[in-house]
């Protein structure tokens, strides 16, 4: 098969590698953009930008690709998949009316309302009810979360100590602090519990999950300090999300959403991200996501026993080929992201990166995030979250020791990382 991988993280680099390792259709892959990491695996394209839909479509005609694969949201949300599939081209990602279950905070939450996903208790409201919306906080014993409507790259929830800093949220948001993705906002419930990410590809009707996994959000040890887009992360989360709870998450969250989209004729084809609260052995909806996850995917796909690319093309074809996925993972893996000092908010780019050979010799899998090519062909950090370092071993315990083991071979100025990236999983045991 030949294959265009549409992104350019930590996630697509995965994706990329799993497709080219864990399958024995791959022919050719291709990436746009891509990043040096994923150019080790695929090849690169004339796309010079991705979001203009002609380009790619007539790439695909050109190069005979049989299926694209779209890695981030923002694409999905511009109507990719919709165009590559009125063009004939078969593609692994939802539609721009599905991918509303993450542009919309509000959708996703009048779903699972209409659908009865269990979820947080919430009320949503436009900038012409803030008194509506500022009242509604006051009927919370605990301060709700507060959280921007449209898509807003990982920074549109906050999470209030007080009701006074609930309702300077919602005044922030509709006063443009997050642009128009604040211009609806959602009130909920905040709910107590343990985080975990569950993946299920669906093919519009079936679907089937893979590995459960952990994420770690915030920026400091112990979960402390800021939000960032994650920090790194453990699969499988099985201690967590155990078989009697991922046994709840599909027939309570999975199959009522993928019903409720069809329904709503717009069936889900793609991955769907159940971010997930488990408390006392009940898992409810934090949100919805209309693509895999990153840095759990890193971890997800490195555990993945089966056929990746006969699994994603039978998705995107609407007929899911089950037997893809085997139930078994191979082992545990932990990935542990390095970032840019700074990071979450500004931080330098440019600085140059060794020791990815070492690491590697130390069994280390590395997946590139951002990373790119100086004028010399040398490597350099070009985001926040420059590179993902993953650990593999028969226990949790030896993957971490891995991941944990190559990262002083890897050397930029201002790497930082967390230290406890899978401990959190360790506390089962
Ligand atoms: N209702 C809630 N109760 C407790 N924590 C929440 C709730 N909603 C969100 N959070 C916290 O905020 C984080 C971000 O919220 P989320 O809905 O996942 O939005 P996004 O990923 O788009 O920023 C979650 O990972 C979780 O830690
Ligand atoms: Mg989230």
């Amino acid at each position: 098969m030949n294959i265009l991988l549409i992104g350019s993280g930590g996630r697509e680099h995965a994706l990329a590698w799993a497709m080219r390792t864990k399958s024995s259709f791959m022919r050719g892959l291709y990436a746009a953009p891509g990043n040096p990491g994923i150019f080790e695996v695929a090849r690169h394209t004339d796309i010079e930008d991705i979001n203009d839909h002609d380009q790619i479509i007539q790439f695909c005609q050109r190069l005979m690709i049989d299926l694209v694969v779209v890695g981030p949201e923002q694409p999905l949300a511009l109507g990719l998949a919709d165009n590559l599939r009125s063009a004939g081209i078969f593609t692994f990602g939802p539609s721009r009316a599905a991918a509303r279950i993450e542009s919309s905070k509000a959708f996703a939450k009048d779903m699972m309302r209409k659908y009865n996903i269990p979820t947080a208790a919430y009320k949503h409201f436009d900038h012409t009810q803030v008194h509506d919306a500022l009242a509604y906080i006051d009927n919370f014993s605990k301060p709700p979360v507060i959280k921007a409507d449209g898509l807003a790259a990982g920074k549109g929830v906050i999470v209030p100590r007080t009701h006074e800093e609930a309702k300077n949220a919602v005044l922030e948001m509709f006063g443009g602090a997050f642009g128009k993705a604040g211009a609806a906002v959602v009130i909920e419930e905040f709910m107590e519990g343990e985080e975990a990410s569950v993946f299920a590809i669906c093919d519009g009707t079936n679907f089937i999950t893979l590995a459960p996994a952990q994420d770690h959000k915030r920026i400091g040890d112990g979960d402390t300090g800021k939000n960032t887009g994650g920090m790194g992360a453990y699969a499988p989360a099985d201690a967590l999300v155990t078989p009697e709870i991922m046994d709840k998450v599909k027939k309570r969250i999975i199959q009522p959403l993928l019903d409720g989209m069809r329904a709503e004729k717009t069936p889900f084809i793609g991955c769907l991200f159940c971010g997930l609260m488990i408390h006392n052995g009940e898992p409810r909806v934090v949100e919805f996501n209309a693509r895999f996850g990153d840095p759990e995917t890193q971890a997800v796909l490195s555990v993945f026993e089966g056929d990746f690319v006969r699994l994603l093309s039978s998705a995107a074809r609407g007929e899911i080929d089950k037997s893809a996925v085997r139930s078994s993972t191979n082992g545990y893996c932990c990935n542990v992201v390095l970032a840019a000092e700074g990071y979450p908010d500004t931080y330098n780019k440019g600085m140059r990166i060794s020791g990815i050979e070492e690491a590697r010799a130390m069994n280390a899998r590395i997946f590139h995030s951002g990373t790119a090519r100086d004028e010399n062909k040398e490597l350099i950090a070009n985001g926040g979250r420059v590179l993902g370092v993953c650990g593999s071993g028969d226990t949790l315990e030896k993957a971490i020791n891995i991941a944990y083991q190559a990262i002083p071979y890897i050397e930029f100025e201002g790497k930082v990382f967390r230290k406890d990236i899978g401990q959190k999983g360790l506390r089962y045991t």
